[in-house]
């Protein structure tokens, strides 16, 4: 059955160790780790509430306290900006705060795997549909890329998975969906594979972090076994709910970048530097020297 349930509730799984970004991460969240001059995580909660998100649910783990901290006011700041007059650091500071009561943080006890941080989020979402954005992966792109799922889910309803196109040589990296019928922004999703062995993949588009679910994946999560790397995984939870209700894929046409690898992270703090017009004309002819230096 489409369920057509308005979208008001998104969830950031921020529970991960970050093994791939240690020893940064052994004190410091990836998810606050700064891409440009703001924490990526702050990115993933703007490309939210751009979409309409109305409440911002953070699965959060041990060491991860300053997430909860960085969304909340910071008073002694506040108070040593008005005394010096920084009226500007004072607006800026106050325009990335979520509404009073609009954020819940919960705790997943023990990193068991992505599906079972989202199982976490199950009493804060209840039964209504939820958007779930990775918090290490952030994009660019003409429209956000939950803002263009949210267009598609309002015509189709259901679970919508975001996927951009990768080389025909990368999708062993990835999981891949099938594509079945054309819809406007997208298509229906044939099946799901994850990380498909060279040459099996059934298509080049590859799931990117942003998904819209119904609730009933939670009673799935709840009961699921171990998958990959002795994890809860997400996606084959998502296999399960696939065979009741239909799966749509949204074609995202920009970029994504994984924060949480050193590569992705590096291009993403050069890619929003150069659009950044206060920054680019510092960077610009450095940038050139240093590539021209590389042949
Ligand atoms: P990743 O596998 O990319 O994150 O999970 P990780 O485990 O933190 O990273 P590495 O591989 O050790 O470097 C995707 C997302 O799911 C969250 C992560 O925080 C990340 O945003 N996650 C993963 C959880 O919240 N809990 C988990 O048990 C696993």
């Amino acid at each position: 059955m489409v369920q057509r349930n308005r979208l008001r509730k998104a969830v950031f799984p921020v529970a991960g160790l970050g093994t791939r970004f240690l020893p940064a991460t052994k004190a410091v969240p990836k998810e606050m780790l700064t891409v440009v001059d703001k924490p990526v995580i702050q990115y993933v909660v703007d490309e939210a509430a751009e979409a309409g998100i109305e409440h911002f649910v953070f699965v959060t783990g041990r060491g991860k306290g300053v997430i909860e901290d960085y969304f909340d006011i910071q008073y002694e700041l506040e108070q040593t900006l008005k005394a010096r007059n920084k009226n500007a650091e004072l607006t800026l500071l106050s325009g990335l705060l979520p509404k009073a009561g609009s954020a819940s943080f919960t705790r997943q006890q023990e990193p068991l795997g992505l599906g079972h941080a989202v199982w976490c989020a199950r009493d804060i979402v209840g039964r209504e549909p939820f958007a779930l954005l990775l918090p290490d992966m952030i994009m660019r792109g003409d429209k956000g890329c939950l803002k263009g799922m949210v267009e598609l889910y309002d015509k189709a309803g259901g679970n919508i998975v975001a996927v951009e196109e990768c080389a025909t040589d990368q999708t062993h990296k990835y999981g891949i969906v099938g594509v079945g019928e054309a819809l406007e922004g997208g298509f229906r999703i044939t099946e799901m594979v994850e990380k498909p062995a060279k040459g099996t993949a059934p298509s080049n588009f590859f799931i990117n972090g942003r998904y819209i679910l119904q609730p009933e994946i939670f009673a799935i999560l709840e009961t699921q076994e171990r998958g990959a790397g002795n994890e809860i995984q997400l996606t084959d939870g998502m296999l399960k709910l696939a065979r009741e209700q239909a799966f749509a894929g949204y074609h995202f046409k920009g970029q994504t970048f994984d924060c949480g690898a050193k590569d992705g992270f590096i291009l993403a703090n050069v890619s929003f530097a150069i659009e950044r017009a206060d920054i680019r004309p510092m960077i610009e002819e450095p940038l050139k020297a240093l590539l021209a230096a590389l042949k």
